[in-house]
């Protein structure tokens, strides 16, 4: 047995400076050569603990149990496919998630988006309020701790401050959370921390290093052990074509080892398991070797959890985002487990109700996950873009019942030839990339044709 560095999901709108933030962590540490090595990911950072350790410093030491937890796992996640594809049987990839809002901008419609999975999926999370050096008047100390530069602000700025925090406070109250700047907070089990920093000076990241290692400390050692001999288990994050190696699939490994030459099992857009054997795995080049380097990747013959790799393979090109990734073995039969994990998601659903189309696996569990908690029944959920037979399927669902006459599509488009059906049919089409947004839409036509 052995305990993994835990998986941490930066997630949060657009700009308010998830890139950054991991930019700020990960340049403060490689400037720093004395400090441990940073190993580079497929869209993910590894920190080890001694690293974390120099440059929180006393902050960490004061947590008792150190050492136990090899240091955090943090993956950025770019844009939507990859930020729904963050799943795993039965609940989150990310065993801690860091949610970024901007503090002079508050809540967008991607944080809510974000709020709703982490809810949905029970993640342990923190708040990261950004960019506290925009607050007028703020003086910057680079590098500092949050409480420490706190301290030297103006009596005015500090107010400043305290009134964008607790509007944040205001909000994630009305969202159903409890929380509380994280210096005043009495109960880290039942209230949400709020660290303000900046991650352009790096105030208050050493704050924010210390509050995940000491959250994954207290609450998650026994959900990290993972067999370092088992087969690997794994998530598609996204498929990429790499000049030279064709199509890829960058995945994170959450438990066992991955080897060259294994036979893996992956889920395709057709709700088939297609299974293939790893031609090599890849990982970024360290920095410094990637600028006198004419390759971007590394080779290794094996990975252990947790690890975010690049896998080169044959037969990639219909790989789902979200997908499982599983090592074939003598002991299980991976493939079965694939496609009950697929039938969870797409065929345990209604006799009768809407349809549900998503771009990948993970956003089309998302949906059909909400949905269900707001007793919308649905009669199919599938990934890909809308056709012919949908509509066909949603007009006859309509002649049933109106209410069901209607898809629900989320990051997908309408096929071009089945534009002209749609617009001669009487199906109603809610189509947008904000999962909960669209649901809203849904709710207020259910609500207006019943009044
Ligand atoms: P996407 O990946 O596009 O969703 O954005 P992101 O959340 O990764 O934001 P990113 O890190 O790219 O930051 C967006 C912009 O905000 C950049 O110009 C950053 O330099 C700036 N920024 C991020 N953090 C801070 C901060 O703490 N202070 C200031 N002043 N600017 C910041
Ligand atoms: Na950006
Ligand atoms: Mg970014």
């Amino acid at each position: 047995m052995k305990i993994r560095s835990p998986i941490v999901s930066v997630l949060g709108h657009v700009d308010h400076g998830k890139t950054t933030l991991l930019d700020y962590i990960r340049g403060s540490t490689i400037a720093d050569k004395e400090a441990g090595g940073i190993t580079q990911h497929i869209g993910a950072t590894e920190i080890p603990n001694d690293t974390i350790d120099e440059i929180c410093g006393s902050f960490i030491s004061a947590l008792t149990i150190k050492d136990l937890i090899p240091g955090l796992f943090f993956i950025d996640t770019p844009g939507h496919a990859a930020f729904t594809s963050l799943r795993k049987r039965g609940g989150a990839l990310a065993d801690l998630a860091v949610l970024i809002v901007d503090v002079n901008d508050g809540f967008k419609p991607q944080t809510f988006e974000a709020l709703n999975i982490l809810k949905m999926y029970k993640t342990p999370f923190i708040v990261v309020a950004n960019k506290i050096d925009m607050i007028f008047g703020w003086e910057t100390h680079e590098g500092f701790s949050f409480k420490e530069s706190f301290n030297q602000q103006a009596q005015s700025v500090k107010q400043a401050l305290d009134t964008k925090v607790y509007e944040i406070v205001g909000t994630l109250h009305k969202e159903g959370f409890q929380s509380e700047r994280f210096d005043r907070i009495s109960d880290f089990a039942s209230q949400i921390s709020i660290i303000p920093i900046s991650a352009r000076s790096g105030e208050g990241i050493i704050e924010v290093l210390a509050m995940l290692l000491g959250l994954a400390q207290e609450y998650l050692t026994e959900q990290l052990e993972i067999n370092e001999d088992a087969p690997a288990k794994g998530t598609v994050l996204e498929i990429k074509e790499e000049t030279g190696l064709g199509l890829t699939v960058d995945s994170i490994i959450y438990d066992g080892v991955l080897r060259t030459n294994d036979e893996i099992a992956l889920m395709t857009s057709n709700n088939e398991v297609l299974t293939t054997k790893i031609r090599s795995i890849l990982r970024p080049l360290p920095l410094e070797e990637m600028r006198d380097s004419k390759k971007k990747f590394k080779k290794f013959d094996e990975v252990v959890a947790a690890a975010g790799i690049k896998i080169a393979a044959p037969n990639l090109d219909d790989v789902v985002s979200g997908s499982p990734l599983r090592v074939l073995n003598d002991e299980e039969d991976v493939e079965e487990e694939i496609l009950k994990e697929i039938e969870d998601i797409t065929i345990n659903t209604d006799d009768e109700g809407i349809l549900v189309k998503a771009d990948t696996l993970g956003s089309l569990e998302a949906i059909v996950q909400l949905l269900k908690e707001l007793d919308i029944p649905i009669r199919e959920a599938d990934i890909g873009d809308v056709n012919r037979r949908d509509i066909i399927n949603s007009s006859i669902a309509l002649n049933e019942n109106e209410a069901h006459g209607a898809i629900i599509a989320f990051n997908v488009g309408v096929h071009q030839n089945s534009e002209e059906d749609l617009n001669n049919s009487d199906v109603m089409l809610f189509k947008g990339d904000v999962i909960y947004q669209i649901i809203e839409d849904y709710e207020e036509w259910i609500k207006q044709r019943e009044e």
